[in-house]
């Protein structure tokens, strides 16, 4: 085990995410709960502290127990970690005016080369990410510096002799280009075979899960989504029929989506799954709606209503699994009381569990999604599911700008399954992050064969992103703009003009509504 002592910085999972993709297993414990008792339960073959908020000069503020610095093993300290470690072995540390440091920096080599700088300072300066408000005066005894940056002398400093490491910078974050190097040379001088893998992961989630839920029962709400279906899957994996699905059909989904969905837990799983076909309750509540936060508001509510209705029926349920990830974890706490505007109300099950008194059970909760869709081929789910672009709760609804009709969904589902096939067929699913089609509020005049038509127009969206937080569209060539155009409004009756969004986000959002 790898031991990261997690002082509250913003990117602690990310050094646990670099450490994963390095096949190194590690655990993230809050600086609060590491005592001795849990370091020696542990038995870490080395530590790494995290960056965090806080001042070592501020008293009270969070340390790392004594005792680690005797174990033995390396230990990696960043940015506040670097600054505990300097502080509580003999070093200073200072606030205040002109120490202070945000943004890109370069460091330079400084000193002999040593193991833990492989790879480093090939081309001279290393670009670097910097965040923080002290800085380190004066070196604890036995180390040398061996980088530096104008604005902090000390930026990679070291005790060779102790194997401590100490860096001011964040190696973990994608602003430090080259700092997955820095902690590949950490885990090899710890003497880590880097030999854990997603398999390993499984096991362990697998255990942690059964542990957990003992012999209650769980239920789990199935999107159909990537998240979800691996958390169902991992879930059942552990405590087979102690699970039980629930798959609420708003009629708003994609063609032929709710039977794949279905057929693909029930028949490839052998999963319990109440499949909740719910379109009359949803499509009647949005009848004659056409505002979006409506939209989205009636929606959220007949969700968790149908959900709880269901839930109900499975007597004895103490624990409700969701597909969290960890950037929904991060988003939740950096934005909760924050100042920031509601855009769109997003609507997931979230708080749910408090109104059924529920516990959670969320086993990706560490993960990023690529690492989910890694766990997915794990757990041995087809490429097709893996792979899928996201879609969004409220589904078809936002992508029918104005009043919701059975008509409009009916022809929204056959160009949107028209466009989806075209660019499978070229081969460009997997370079986007998402493509759909928007059926829109207005009807153009067009002309067919020798008579008029007075149809529906419709516009084509993708859009390349890698986290859905922006957004670029996807440029298409013309010819494939042109086919699929042609395809759409021949093959779909009800549309007769068809547009490419060319929106990038911001200023726009990825779905219309
Ligand atoms: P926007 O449109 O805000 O979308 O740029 C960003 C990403 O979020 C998805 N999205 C949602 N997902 N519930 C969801 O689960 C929602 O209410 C929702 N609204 C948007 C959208 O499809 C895109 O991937």
């Amino acid at each position: 085990t790898l031991l990261i002592i997690d002082f509250g910085s913003q990117v602690t999972q990310l050094i646990a995410r670099r450490l994963r993709e390095l096949n190194v297993y590690c655990e993230i414990h809050p600086y609060q709960n590491v005592t001795m008792d849990l370091v020696a339960k542990l038995a870490p073959k080395a530590v790494i502290f995290s960056g965090g908020p806080d001042s070592v000069t501020r008293d009270g503020s969070p340390r790392a127990p004594e005792g680690i610095f005797e174990l033995g093993v390396p230990i990696l300290g960043i940015c506040y970690g670097q600054q505990v470690m300097m502080h509580q072995l003999g070093g200073k540390v200072e606030s205040g005016h002109g120490t202070a440091e945000f943004g890109r920096a370069y460091v330079s080599p400084a000193g002999e080369r040593i193991p833990f700088l492989n790879g480093w300072f090939l081309d001279g300066k290393e670009q670097v990410w910097m965040s923080h408000g002290d800085h380190v005066s004066q070196l604890a005894p036995g180390f040398e510096v061996y980088g530096t940056s104008p604005n902090a002398p000390y930026a990679i400093t070291a005790d060779l002799s102790r194997n401590f490491y100490a860096v001011q910078f964040h190696p973990e974050v994608h602003h430090t280009p080259n700092g997955r190097t820095l902690y590949e040379n950490f885990i090899r001088i710890a003497g880590f075979s880097g030999d854990w893998t997603m398999g390993a992961y499984r096991e362990q989630m697998i255990e942690a899960i059964r542990a957990q839920v003992g012999d209650k029962k769980v239920i789990c709400g199935l999107s159909g989504g990537v998240d979800s279906s691996v958390a169902a899957v991992l879930i059942h994996e552990a405590i087979g029929d102690q699970l039980t699905c629930v798959f609420v059909d708003h009629g708003l989904l994609r063609k032929n989506e709710a039977e794949e969905v279905v057929a693909m837990f029930r028949d490839n799983y052998n999963i319990q799954l109440i499949h909740a076909d719910e379109s009359e309750l949803f499509l009647g509540e949005l009848e004659g709606v056409s505002d979006p936060e409506t939209k989205r508001k009636i929606i959220g509510k007949l969700f968790i209503d149908v959900f709880q209705k269901h839930a109900d029926t499975i007597e004895g349920a103490e624990f409700l699994a969701q597909g969290t990830l960890y950037p929904d974890v991060i988003e939740s706490v950096s934005f909760s009381g924050g100042p920031s505007v509601t855009i769109k109300s997003h609507h997931n099950v979230g708080g749910l569990p408090e109104k059924m008194g529920l516990k959670l059970v969320e086993p990706l909760r560490e993960l990023f999604k690529d690492e989910v869709r890694a766990l997915g081929h794990e757990l041995g789910l087809p490429q097709s599911f893996i792979g899928r672009h996201p879609f969004p709760g409220p589904g078809l609804a936002i992508r029918c700008p104005g009043e919701i009709t059975r008509e409009k969904l009916e022809i929204l589902r056959e160009a949107d399954a028209i466009y989806i096939d075209q660019i499978r067929k070229h081969g460009l699913y997997d370079e986007i992050w998402q493509a759909f089609v928007a059926i829109l509020p207005v009807r153009t005049v067009g002309v067919m064969g020798d008579g008029r038509t007075y149809d529906y127009a419709c516009a084509l969206r993708a859009v390349t992103s890698v986290d859905g937080m922006t957004a670029d569209y996807y440029p298409f060539s013309h010819e494939f703009l042109g086919e699929t155009a042609t395809r759409i409004i021949n093959e779909v009756k009800g549309i007769n003009r068809c547009t490419y969004d060319i929106t990038s986000k911001p200023p726009g959002t990825i779905e219309w509504e």
